[in-house]
């Protein structure tokens, strides 16, 4: 062999081996929800948490041991007509199976998982899995400050939080935790973006069929006027007629404000219960309005009576939080 052609074959090699590396790295950036699914599970001391760090570990890492837990269990659970499809997918990397996506690993957690938010965005992920940023909702910096907020709320309230307007409340998968732990009159997701009403009110279907307890409206809050302590809003009924309703808030959440100006604030009325969240994410070209810390947000956004204020490390960013009255 020509020392050409033992380069040519090295060089070969190599080239392969970056592509194999680029594959891996895509297959492991697809399922980077896991992470936030996993704070999730913990957050709840969830009696599954190993059998769910097991499928984590064996779709992103392809761990033998993981994968040697997961097939022992399908043997315990016994062969049924899916068994060949869990097969494949707690397999997908040893086997260069391509056919797992967001929807077939939800329903393959649900098979092994017992817990009714994973069902509730199973069966969610059958109609949205291309259309919603799965990935980025439930990554881990996402799932943790909602988790915190609830946490917070725990600690500052009662049972009882009435009206909830969420500004900005994206696919608002947080509404059913705090439908959980709360009893909510209503609970109202604000959006700009049309295709958040339906990916919203899917995934809170439960709620959005009783009677609205649920219910998504397009919606600029950086444009709401107030009025006797509450706005005007306009939604679709079931006839496509636009009606209008007049909302009166018990408490606003925003989690997006880096994603709007500070006039959704101005313009709340004195004395209106806010949690608010913030980062420090300036990298992330969508984000037209972060804070360098707390104390900027507290310049920023002025409580009257402030409850808490913090910051949490979500390995990317700093997320910063504020609950009181304005
Ligand atoms: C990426 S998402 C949410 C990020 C945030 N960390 C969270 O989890 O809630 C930002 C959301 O804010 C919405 N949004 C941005 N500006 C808005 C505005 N002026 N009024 C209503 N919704 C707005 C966007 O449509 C988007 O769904």
């Amino acid at each position: 062999m020509t020392d050409n052609t033992k380069q040519e074959q090295e060089l070969d090699i190599s080239l392969d081996k970056t592509k194999a590396m680029i594959e891996e790295h895509k297959h492991a950036k697809n399922f980077y929800w896991l992470n936030g699914i996993e704070e999730y599970l913990q957050h709840r001391n969830h009696p599954q948490l190993d059998v769910f760090q097991d499928i984590k570990k064996v779709i992103l890492y392809a761990n033998p041991w993981a994968l040697k837990n997961c097939v022992m269990r399908e043997i315990e659970r016994g062969e049924t007509e899916l068994t060949q499809e869990w097969v494949n997918i707690i397999m997908a990397k040893f086997i260069d199976y391509k056919h797992v996506n967001h929807r077939k690993l939800l329903r393959y957690m649900c098979h092994c998982i017992d817990d009714e938010y994973l069902r509730t965005a199973s069966i969610w992920s059958i109609k949205w899995q291309e259309k919603a940023n799965v990935n980025d909702h439930f990554s881990r910096g996402q799932v943790l400050s909602k988790l915190w907020m609830i946490d917070q709320f725990n600690e500052l309230f009662g049972k009882e939080l009435g009206t909830v307007v969420h500004y900005g409340g994206w696919y608002a998968t947080i509404a059913q935790l705090l439908f959980e732990h709360f009893e909510i009159e209503k609970y109202w997701n604000l959006e700009i973006d049309a295709d958040c009403i339906g990916i919203s009110e899917h995934f809170n279907r439960v709620q959005h069929q009783n009677e609205w307890q649920f219910k998504a409206s397009m919606q600029d809050c950086d444009s709401l006027e107030y009025k006797n302590g509450g706005f005007d809003t306009w939604v679709q009924n079931r006839h496509d007629e636009t009606i209008s309703i007049n909302v009166k808030p018990n408490l606003i959440i925003n989690t997006s404000c880096e994603h709007m100006t500070d006039s959704w604030f101005h313009n709340l009325p004195d004395g209106m219960l806010v949690c608010l969240q913030t980062n420090d994410y300036f990298d992330n070209p969508q984000h037209s309005n972060c804070v360098h810390g707390v104390d900027e947000a507290k310049q920023k956004y002025p409580m009257s009576t402030l409850y808490y204020e913090g910051e949490i490390d979500t390995e990317l960013y700093n997320r910063f939080m504020l609950i009181g009255k304005k």
